[in-house]
């Protein structure tokens, strides 16, 4: 049985941190999966560290069900969270139930997430009465990156604070079981986390988030157009790479890979027989 929203639920009443990381890839979601983390987001952030895109922008539904699918495979206990990629869920109630259904029929996720707060209440709302779970996300929405001018913090006026609180209240409302917090002043995040029910779930909102979510390409080193300040390198898998690359080189050049150990042998007499032909 994967962890279900009941169990991510109850983790912060029980004060219990809720560790949430990104994959989109077999391989890699089978380790984190295997590693014992709950929460696996399929993240529109493939668009820039996957895809090569410089926003989350262009990510369509069919790239992020492609994704899912194979997190899925690869996982067994993990929530597998489905990214709603932008303009998927503000063109027509319609449009949105059916994208959010395919990231649980095709893409096999046991939720979906989307960005925004007062303004998508209804719609989560929607979504949820359907029986699909939605986490809700608010701070900086990446997805909005041209609206705020930049990736920049978020609800620093007494005003911005306000709305910021009404988001998550909004959503705790409309019934999300989660809120991720983006780019949001850590003493805001604590009072969000403080004045609402469900787990927050912080990005560059400090340490009093009842949990922390990170893009597995910055945690591993493996990104390396730029390191966000939100994030922290607990391996420089690039530098390994480039190394390893290195050595594949320098020993094929030389003739010493492959060994007999990586060949295949076959019968001596037909190769003779080849050979005479
Ligand atoms: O797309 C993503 O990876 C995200 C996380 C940063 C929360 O939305």
């Amino acid at each position: 049985m994967r962890v279900s929203i009941n169990a991510i639920k109850e983790m912060k009443g029980k004060k219990e941190k809720i560790v949430m990381l990104t994959s989109y890839d077999y391989s890699t979601a089978k380790l984190v999966d295997e590693a014992g983390i709950p929460l696996i987001l399929v993240g529109d952030s493939l668009g820039m560290v996957i895809l090569g895109y410089d926003s989350t922008i262009p990510v369509t539904m069919d790239v992020m069900i492609h994704h899912t699918k194979a997190v899925v495979r690869g996982t067994k206990q993990a929530m597998v969270i489905g990214d709603m990629p932008f303009m998927t869920y503000q063109i027509s109630t319609e449009e949105t139930l059916r994208n959010a259904a395919r990231f649980m029929q095709e893409g096999g996720a046991q939720a979906v997430k989307l960005e925004g707060g007062v303004t998508v209440a209804d719609t989560v709302k929607r979504i949820i009465d359907c029986g699909i779970p939605v986490m809700g996300h608010i701070g900086l929405t990446p997805q909005s990156v041209h609206q705020f001018g930049g990736h920049k913090v978020q609800g620093k006026t007494p005003e911005a604070a306000e709305r910021l609180l009404q988001d998550a209240r909004a959503l705790e409302q409309a019934g999300a079981f989660a809120v991720v917090l983006e780019l949001v002043p850590a003493p805001l995040s604590k009072l969000i986390t403080q004045k609402i029910g469900i787990p927050t779930i912080g990005i560059g909102a400090g340490p009093d988030c009842d949990g922390q979510v990170q893009v597995i390409s910055d945690l591993l080193g493996l990104f390396s157009d730029f390191v966000p300040k939100h994030a922290k390198q607990y391996a420089k898998l690039a530098g390994s790479i480039k190394t390893a690359l290195a050595s594949y080189i320098e020993e094929v050049k030389a003739g010493k890979f492959p060994t007999a150990e990586n060949s295949s042998t076959m019968d001596e007499n037909l190769l003779e027989e080849l050979a005479r032909a």
